[in-house]
């Protein structure tokens, strides 16, 4: 990792472990010189377009002597509108003129160790070892507005953090933000297909990818939060990439907010990349002396296809953007009461399901949707966060006491940005949540949204959580959010603040969460958000892991799963093992590969233990028991993808997914296959496991046990794994999925 500035050839190198990130500046231009294999020096001889065009690319000013160009053939590193480039710029400020349009030159730049934080916003982190940070300021000589372009490159990842800050020098005048990226990335090709991970509740983050083809090709959410039908990420890959092969770009942002992310290809065949906030609905008012921070674009270049890129994501997410206590420990067992009992519950029921959880071996017993106000649906309550007298009489800490002595933590579920019309705390606050004026803010599941731009609210969140954790002695939090904010409009701004709420929203649940897990260091915080609406990287700097879906059907989560392991690893990705015929869908699956499925990521159960047969409870005894030697493994290797929607182009109709955990010493692995549905003489199935060592020998197990499709205490070497594989034959007798355990001996 280095960064490097040639004063010479007026180039800046950033240097990743296998690429080189280059940056030009001409006569005090800031131009996009590519990001590379790593180089060994970079002159822009061969790939500078010469920059005459005709007279449709106009051009600012001509230099003395020198060749001319304009900004519309130029590669650009953050381009702008008004001066001739008619790409989607990456800013757009309307100063006190009214005029929409800046221009930028260099000033100068620092670098320096390290990485800072991001003011009021979710970020990666390092310390001085593990990364260097370039700060690159520039001025618009006939404007207010400065900008501070920052970089880091990390030692160790093929990644580049970027954000932008952008200041107003005006002493008296102020300057409103239409538009601003994290980051913008000038391609010289179009030739990728861009992936997106794009769904719906209970359908989320499918693999899709498109040719790129001249125009504008975009992903975005308008829902106020980061969403289930888009995720803030996309993808670029050179056409020829593969899961394990080619180049592949990655965007991701950290952000929980109304996002864009956008491929533009131009006249010339070159490609635009940016992610950032969506300009929709969006706009900042910026006082003289203020700055604005974007949140943090994480780019990663991958060489080893989209798996490669997916490697990298996880293990910069895991150990620089996750935080707490929980960070790199093994996550425990859940029993979560929700599809076991809904909203209807009571003392005895709960502890019945926690003595079997706790003989089972599970380890947390998380209490649902349900325990406070007077809540026994969805139509109130939310807001009163303290206990339903009728529903549990000896209060919260007889729950939690209880649950501590059966040798299991304790975890409650919250929805705190909402609030229900019919609470008390609505009866004193009606100005609480996000209205529009006089008109009546539509309901979600019977339900508003608090106002969380407001600093009164946050307050009050913060007070009404903190005392339930300290009362109760909670160990975990299931923070929920299950609609999607309309009226995003604040009771607390002025008229020209307005279309700041959106983002102010995020800027008050970051403020909320980063007091409570300083204050709570000790809790294990999931994100929830009616499943997986709000799966994205600001929420895993507060919380390390994110309830995947509401839907449970293990075949609807091994896409589920495998697109959510596109960018965010298994640590963060809970998955639970629910009922047969599902709740969701009315699937029935076997035990087994609900098992086999749910150990993808953290793992538990979501069912009324106390309605199976002693033979299911036997099995689920030893589905813990195998989860709990191989979690380290699946929660902290590196992921491999087998088979995935992207290659499931094959001549049966049955179609499975296969992935695979490497711990990253190599010495162990877990292999999952697990089949949509069973075919009749079937084609084989050659699974070929990667990521271990050649010359070791592994120990081969497999499960379920009976009838394994390789005899157990079979050993072979990691190169007859890799290079001639398991071959394997879809049969019932299998339940639908196997899991091999790969053990060096
Ligand atoms: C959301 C969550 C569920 C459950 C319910 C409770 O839908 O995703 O897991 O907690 O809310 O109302």
């Amino acid at each position: 990792m280095s960064i490097r500035f040639d004063s010479g050839k007026h180039v800046f190198l950033l240097e990743t472990p296998s690429s080189t990130y280059v940056i030009r500046l001409y006569e005090g231009h800031v131009l996009h010189g590519g990001w590379f294999h790593r180089l060994p020096d970079w002159s822009g001889a061969c790939v500078t377009p010469s920059c005459e065009r005709p007279s449709f690319s106009p051009v600012p000013e001509e230099f003395e002597g020198k060749t001319y160009f304009s900004p519309d053939v130029m590669q650009q590193e953050f381009p702008v509108t008004g001066r001739g480039d008619f790409r989607v710029p990456a800013i757009e400020a309307v100063d006190a003129s009214g005029v929409n349009g800046a221009e930028f030159r260099y000033v100068s730049h620092t670098i320096g160790k390290g990485k800072k934080p991001l003011p009021g916003l979710p970020a990666t982190y390092a310390d001085e070892n593990e990364a260097e940070t370039l700060e690159l300021e520039l001025a618009d000589p006939c404007g207010p507005l400065r900008l501070t372009l920052s970089y880091t490159v990390w030692e160790g990842f093929d990644a580049i953090c970027r954000h932008v800050r952008v200041k107003n020098t005006s002493e008296s005048e102020s300057v409103s933000l239409r538009s601003v990226m994290s980051a913008s990335i000038d391609f010289p090709h179009y030739r990728f297909k861009m992936l997106q991970l794009s769904g719906a509740h209970v359908r989320e983050r499918r693999m899709i990818t498109r040719d790129l083809c001249p125009g504008m090709q975009a992903v975005e959410s308008r829902r106020c939060m980061s969403s289930h039908q888009q995720n803030p990420f996309m993808a670029l890959l050179e056409t020829n990439a593969t899961e394990s092969t080619g180049e592949v770009f990655g965007f991701s942002l950290v952000y929980s907010g109304n996002f864009i992310a956008r491929s533009e290809v131009d006249q010339f065949g070159t490609c635009r990349a940016q992610i950032g906030i969506n300009p929709y609905n969006f706009s900042w008012k910026l006082e003289a002396g203020q700055e604005f921070c974007t949140p943090e674009a994480v780019l990663v270049r991958s060489e080893q296809g989209l798996g490669g890129m997916s490697r990298t994501y996880h293990e910069l997410y895991r150990r620089h953007l996750c935080r707490g206590a929980w960070r790199d420990k093994v996550r425990p067992i859940v029993i979560n009461n929700w599809e076991a009992t809904y909203f209807d519950f009571n003392a005895k029921k709960l502890f019945a399901l926690a003595d079997t959880a706790a003989s089972c071996g599970m380890e947390l017993f998380v209490l649902d949707d349900g325990w406070f106000g007077h809540r026994n649906d969805d139509r109130s309550s939310l807001g009163d966060w303290f206990i339903f007298k009728d529903k549990l009489p000896e209060g919260l800490k007889q729950i939690s006491d209880g649950i501590h002595e059966r040798g299991m933590k304790f975890g409650l579920w919250f929805e705190p940005e909402m609030i229900s019309p019919d609470s008390e705390l609505f009866r004193a606050h009606p100005d609480w949540c996000l209205h529009a004026g006089e008109r009546k803010p539509a309901l979600g599941r019977h339900q508003l949204v608090l106002d969380m731009s407001r600093k009164d609210v946050v307050d009050y969140i913060e007070q009404a959580v903190s005392s339930i954790i300290t009362e109760s002695g909670l160990d975990y939090i299931k923070w929920d959010f299950n609609r999607c904010p309309s009226d995003v409009a604040s009771a607390s701004l002025p008229a020209d603040r307005q279309m700041e709420v959106s983002h102010r929203f995020y800027l008050g649940l970051y403020d909320l969460l980063e007091r409570l897990v300083a204050k709570f260091p000790q809790v294990l915080f999931e994100s929830c958000s009616g499943g997986g609406g709000r799966f994205d990287p600001g929420m895993l700097h507060y919380m390390p892991q994110t309830w995947t879906s509401d839907n449970t059907d293990a075949l609807s989560r091994i896409s589920i799963q495998l697109g959510t392991g596109v960018v965010y690893p298994a640590s963060a990705m809970s998955c639970h093992v629910s009922a047969s015929p599902n709740h969701q869908i009315g699937r029935m699956t076997s035990l087994s590969m609900r098992g086999h499925v749910a150990m993808a990521g953290t793992f538990g159960y979501e069912l009324d233990l106390n309605r199976l047969s002693a033979e299911e409870i036997a099995g689920i005894k030893s589905q813990v028991e195998l989860y709990k030697q191989i979690r380290d493994v699946v929660q902290f290797g590196d992921l491999y993808r087998l088979e995935t929607p992207l290659s499931s182009n094959r001549l049966e109709a049955a179609s499975y997914g296969a992935w695979q955990y490497v711990s990253r010493d190599r010495k162990r692995s877990v292999v999952t296959v697990a089949w949509s549905y069973a075919e009749a003489n079937a084609e084989y199935l050659l699974l070929k496991p990667q990521g271990l060592e050649a010359d070791a020998r592994y120990a081969i197990r497999c499960s379920p046990e009976n009838n394994p499709p390789v005899p157990a205490g079979t050993c072979v070497s990691g190169g007859e794994l890799m290079y001639c594989g398991l071959r394997i034959v879809n049969q019932a007798a299998y339940g639908g999925s196997l899991l091999f355990i790969l053990e060096k001996v």
